[in-house]
């Protein structure tokens, strides 16, 4: 019960904060969040705001929450506004991570400290970033692939592989994809894995705004010209839900083959969830999010103590889930490198979707056997 215990913790902490005292409390309770998520089409941002929301609420803080439904001007300006509002601190889950600019020049110059979430923004007035091992979604979406298939022990056997990555203004999207394709690229030296359409580069098979319809149609045409002929289809590999979904679709409705597509997704959404219940998905990466509210409100809270920020906060946190510092992987701007909190994403399978999923408490189970996210 990780996630409930976290926000009965943080309730606990607020009543037991406020029974010695209300001065800290009070504090906070000055103090203004700015949460700017992407949209609400896709299913983990409404998981994101609200558990973001709880985690900051039940700290004292008030909270303005906004989804900018896709749309880059409507972040704009929804941050903007949170700017004018005074927010202390903004958590920003940027939709394009390089059409900030002079919104993040406009925080700053209001001395408005910026903690990118998931998704990095190209701009070296963030201050922190916090998210999950991008790059290790993608190579436990390929590990998954090498294993289940046997890739090692092939011999002469060949499979079928077709890629969908995400979106290319998500910085995230080609960790993603490098992630699971340096994984794969020695199957397909070796000829053990096949691309019939032949695309395999990351600007031909992302699939803009992660969106659902787009990644379904371009897989229509690809089994419409390479897999007409009966040839068949081993691997559908998906950087994400939205995209597995959309690809699935088009598998169950234009491929004729009669084999079992081995498909990759990533967040653990509830159709995919139904989905990987039912055989027509094969795996997701899950990343627990509402771990990832849990260190941006204790960086957050650091932030605005004007601690000294580095990897004691993992200890003096006492997170009970992996998390590491790195001031490496992610630039802002070239030799840039953004100070990142990297939570550690984990592979879910029909086989082991009740362990991970409902006995951790992030999910529910019904009686068909299908999960939904605990309210
Ligand atoms: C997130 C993924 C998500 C994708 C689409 C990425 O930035 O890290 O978890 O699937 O956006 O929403």
């Amino acid at each position: 019960m990780k996630k409930l215990s976290k926000i009965s913790l943080a309730v606990a902490t607020v009543a037991a904060v406020g029974a010695l005292s209300t001065s800290a409390l009070a504090e906070e309770a000055g103090q203004k969040i700015g949460l700017s998520m992407p949209t609400q089409s896709l299913e983990r941002w409404n998981r994101d705001g609200s558990y973001l929301q709880e985690q900051f609420e039940a700290a004292g803080y008030e909270v303005e929450l906004t989804y900018s439904d896709n749309e880059v001007d409507q972040q704009v300006n929804d941050i903007q506004n949170m700017i004018s509002d005074g927010v202390n601190l903004l958590v920003v889950a940027a939709i394009d991570g390089e059409a900030l600019n002079t919104v993040m020049d406009e925080a700053a110059e209001a001395g408005i400290p910026v903690i990118a979430y998931d998704r990095l923004i190209m701009h070296d007035g963030v201050s922190y970033y916090v998210s999950f091992d991008n790059y290790t979604v993608g190579t436990l979406q390929g590990q998954y692939v090498v294993d289940t298939l046997d890739l090692d022990n092939a011999g002469d056997a060949t499979y079928n592989i077709e890629f969908t990555a995400g979106d290319p203004a998500d910085n995230n999207a080609t960790y993603f994809f490098n992630g699971a394709y340096d994984v794969l690229a020695p199957y397909i030296e070796a000829g053990t894995l096949v691309v019939p359409s032949g695309q395999t580069d990351f600007d031909t098979v992302a699939t803009p705004a992660w969106d659902t319809q787009t990644a379904m149609e371009r897989m229509q045409n690809i089994l419409a010209s390479y897999y007409a002929d009966g040839t068949q289809l081993d691997v559908a590999l998906c950087s994400n839900d939205s995209t597995a979904l959309g690809v699935t679709q088009a598998i169950q409705s234009d491929y004729a083959g009669d084999n079992t597509v081995l498909i990759t997704g990533q967040d653990g959404d509830e159709a995919n969830l139904m989905n990987i219940v039912d055989g027509a998905q094969s795996m997701t990466v899950y990343k627990a999010v509402a771990n990832e509210a849990v260190v941006t409100l204790d960086l957050a809270k650091a932030i605005l103590n004007g601690d000294t920020i580095d990897e004691s906060l993992i200890e003096a946190s006492g997170w009970d889930f992996d998390c590491t510092f790195d001031t490496e992987s992610y630039e802002t701007s070239e030799g840039n490198a953004c100070p990142s909190f990297l939570l550690t994403p984990d592979v879910v399978t029909a086989d082991n979707m009740v362990e991970k999923l409902v006995d951790t408490g992030y999910y529910t189970q019904d009686e068909d056997g299908y999960l939904h996210p605990a309210a």
